[in-house]
């Protein structure tokens, strides 16, 4: 019997056990939790044919030969990392569905003119190290050595961690792909937002995902007593940064775009002390880089005109930028051939607002995704996330054909 919707889900629950918190879901990058994930992904993918590796940035990977050993490989993965408080299927349903796609492919008996591999990667969501997709950028050869120095909440260093995992810094190199080796990227994901849900679909192919920027800010003042001091000789830092935070979520609506202050902390965090000094961060989001960028510049204005007003001194670095990316139109058709392998004969299109494993891969490979609908409006970074196993039963269908739609028409 092959690996099929209940199995998947069931999975997902496992997967959700491997936790570093007693209460919800946090698995960051090179913790004990990845390595758990890691061990039951390998089993799981050496179950369906697939020998297994850790690969050089820690992502766990499997690969079944095509008719030919050594032939270039169709990538189909997903993230098995989380943001704290996580649901159970952000990036875990893709894996799991890659996984069991392989299964049904091997199963039939079928040979196909590349070589299958699944990807679980590492790090998608930045949770640990602020900057986010380092699995896939090292499988995409994108690696920046500038991030090395990058340090968690208690001051590992990535590099630090690196080594706590049993990975050489040295060899990260050698989980890119070599050019050539891959001929695409498939992702399945759940969607993250409503749409699918209000159209009354299971699924959408996805066109392209938005441009995101995320940044480190500081406001600079000085504390004091609360008491004491009276407000026009003040430099409250958190009263500074409450402008700039209301000013970001006005020009991104403005805009177009989307943005988020998801992290906000004020020192020394005294009830009874002016906060001298608040460190938070910014998430940007647009549909091209152009206007994201834009927003970003007015952000920059109004931060500079509240500290001129408030004496306050402001600091920003930038620790995660991945440009706006379009999937590639013939794998878009696959992916739709294979949405209408199912009962949907008119497969919705989406744009992405979430971020993907996708972005990163796309600077190397052709990619395309298949979104899977997740009810109670799309909830999503969320304990509530939820999938119905009718659903990925279809998204299993769909995934399934469209591989073999990759297939019919390759070498194109
Ligand atoms: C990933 O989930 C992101 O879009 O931030
Ligand atoms: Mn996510
Ligand atoms: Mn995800």
């Amino acid at each position: 019997m092959t690996v099929d919707a209940q199995a998947i889900l069931d999975r997902c629950d496992t997967l959700a056990g491997e936790s570093s918190t007693a209460e919800g879901i946090e698995r960051v990058y090179l913790s004990p939790e990845h390595s758990a994930v890691n061990r039951l992904a390998a089993g799981w993918m050496s179950e369906v044919g697939l020998e297994t590796w850790t690969d050089a940035a820690g992502n766990q990977r499997g690969r079944l030969e095509g008719s030919t050993p050594g032939l270039p490989a169709l990538l189909l993965g997903s993230h098995l990392d989380t943001v704290p408080n996580a649901g159970r299927f952000d990036g875990i349903l893709g894996v799991m569905l890659a996984i069991a796609v392989v299964d049904r492919v091997r199963a039939s008996g079928r040979t196909l003119p590349f070589a299958l591999e699944v990807l679980a990667f590492g790090d998608e969501e930045g949770t640990r190290f602020g900057t986010a997709l380092l699995g896939s950028r090292a499988v995409a050869g994108t690696w920046d050595d500038a991030w090395w120095t990058l340090a968690d909440a208690s001051e590992t260093t990535l590099r630090e961690a690196f080594v706590a995992f049993g990975l050489d810094p040295e060899r990260v190199g050698e989980a890119a792909h070599p050019a050539g080796a891959a001929i695409g990227y498939l992702e399945a994901h759940i969607e993250q937002g409503p749409y699918l849900e209000e159209a009354d679909r299971a699924l959408a192919v996805v066109s392209s995902i938005a441009g995101a920027r995320r940044f480190a800010m500081a406001l600079t003042g000085e504390a004091g007593h609360a008491g004491g001091v009276p407000f026009h000789r003040r430099h409250d830092a958190l009263a500074g940064a409450s402008e700039v935070v209301l000013a970001v979520e006005r020009l991104a609506r403005d805009a177009g775009c989307i943005a988020t202050v998801g992290r906000l902390q004020a020192f020394p965090g005294g009830v009874n002390v002016i906060p001298g000094r608040v460190e938070f961060s910014l998430d940007l989001r647009g549909e091209t880089d152009a206007a994201r960028d834009a927003v970003f510049s007015g952000i920059l204005a109004v931060a500079a005109d509240t500290c001129e007003r408030r004496g306050l001194a402001f600091a920003v670095e930038e620790t995660h930028n991945a440009p706006a990316v379009v999937a590639d139109a013939a794998l878009q058709r696959a992916v739709r051939a294979g949405i209408r392998a199912t009962w949907d004969a008119e497969p919705m299109t989406l744009f992405s607002k979430a971020g993907h494993d996708a972005m990163a891969l796309a600077e190397s490979v052709p990619w395309a995704m298949l979104f899977v609908r997740n009810g109670r409006g799309g909830i999503s970074h969320h304990p509530d996330e939820t999938v119905t196993v009718e659903d990925v039963a279809t998204a299993l269908d769909a995934f399934e054909a469209a591989v073999l739609a990759v297939a019919e028409t390759y070498p194109a």
